[in-house]
């Protein structure tokens, strides 16, 4: 039987994650299937120990789970520590243990740096929100050693409790909280939109006036067209892109996870911007 994987969210109809999987697998000559699985969402669990009973020997975990399965791991690597979530399961011989690491730091760092080719160490960074998607990334984005990484979200005590819980994981980076309503005082080299403003249609709260000119824009949300958001950034000067570039490089690292070999992200994102 062919190595089994699966993105296990809810909904899940929408991943993109087994096109790409998919592509990994063409690119590498490697046999091995990527399923979407849908879980109940008051099964999490049942979900994953029934694929894993089937045959499953990792897995990709996405809305609204990340939560639980870092919960579920009993063994996790310190970028999901520092997260408290995981997005990546590899299922070893014994039956009980679950590896759990979380790949979305390093899937949007490499993205930046790598395929838009913008450095982050020396930059002033801003991360707009304090969820989930922010506490993936932060550990990530502070050990590339910006000169300046601060956060601003809507909820001002929320993004202070995200520093406070990310403080030991921030390589010694001396992260800050910005005041939505003293963001026009602030300019940045690079914003990451990670809120979930974009998924509504919606624009976070960020004036025009804190984009460098030249600086980077980043959604982590991808889709057809500019988000508000990443419209806004471009209008004000700003290069302007999306989270496609992320989600690949998410997914290869856990392909490399699984099968120890790293593919060739350039050609699986160019074919999903195309399908976009
Ligand atoms: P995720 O796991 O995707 O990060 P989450 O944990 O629900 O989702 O967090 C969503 C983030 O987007 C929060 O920081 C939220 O701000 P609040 O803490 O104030 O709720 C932010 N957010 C959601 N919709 C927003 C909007 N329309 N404008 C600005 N921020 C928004």
């Amino acid at each position: 039987m062919i190595d089994q994987y699966a993105v296990i969210g809810n909904p899940i109809a929408h991943s993109r994650s087994p096109e790409i999987h998919a592509a990994f697998a063409r690119q590498l000559g490697h046999q091995f299937s990527y399923l979407r699985i849908e879980a109940p969402l008051c099964d999490f669990v049942g979900t994953v120990r029934a694929f894993r009973r089937d045959g499953g020997k990792g897995a990709n975990v996405t809305v609204p789970f990340k939560l639980e399965a870092f919960a579920m791991g009993t063994d996790h690597s310190q970028r999901a520590i520092a997260a408290g979530a995981a997005n990546t399961f590899c299922f070893g011989l014994d039956p009980d243990a679950v590896f759990a690491d979380n790949t979305d730091g390093v899937g949007l760092v490499r993205d930046i740096r790598q395929n838009i080719g913008v450095p982050i160490a020396q930059r002033r960074v801003l991360v707009l929100g304090a969820g989930g998607a922010t506490r993936g990334v932060l550990a990530a984005l502070a050990a590339e050693g910006p000169a300046e990484l601060a956060v601003a979200n809507r909820t001002f005590s929320t993004a202070q409790q995200l520093l406070a819980d990310l403080s030991p994981y921030l390589n010694d980076i001396r992260a800050h909280v910005v005041d939505v309503a003293a963001l026009p005082e602030h300019r940045f080299d690079l914003v990451i939109n990670a809120t979930s403003a974009s998924l509504f249609g919606d624009l976070p709260l960020v004036p025009p006036t804190c984009f460098d000119l030249g600086g980077l824009a980043y959604d982590m949300m991808y889709g057809k067209g500019l988000t508000p958001f990443l419209a806004l950034a471009q209008a004000a000067g700003a290069q302007a892109v999306d989270g496609i570039g992320m989600l690949v490089e998410q997914a290869a690292e856990s392909c490399w996870l699984w099968r120890g070999v790293r593919p060739e992200t350039k050609p699986v994102i160019a074919m999903l911007k195309r399908a976009l």
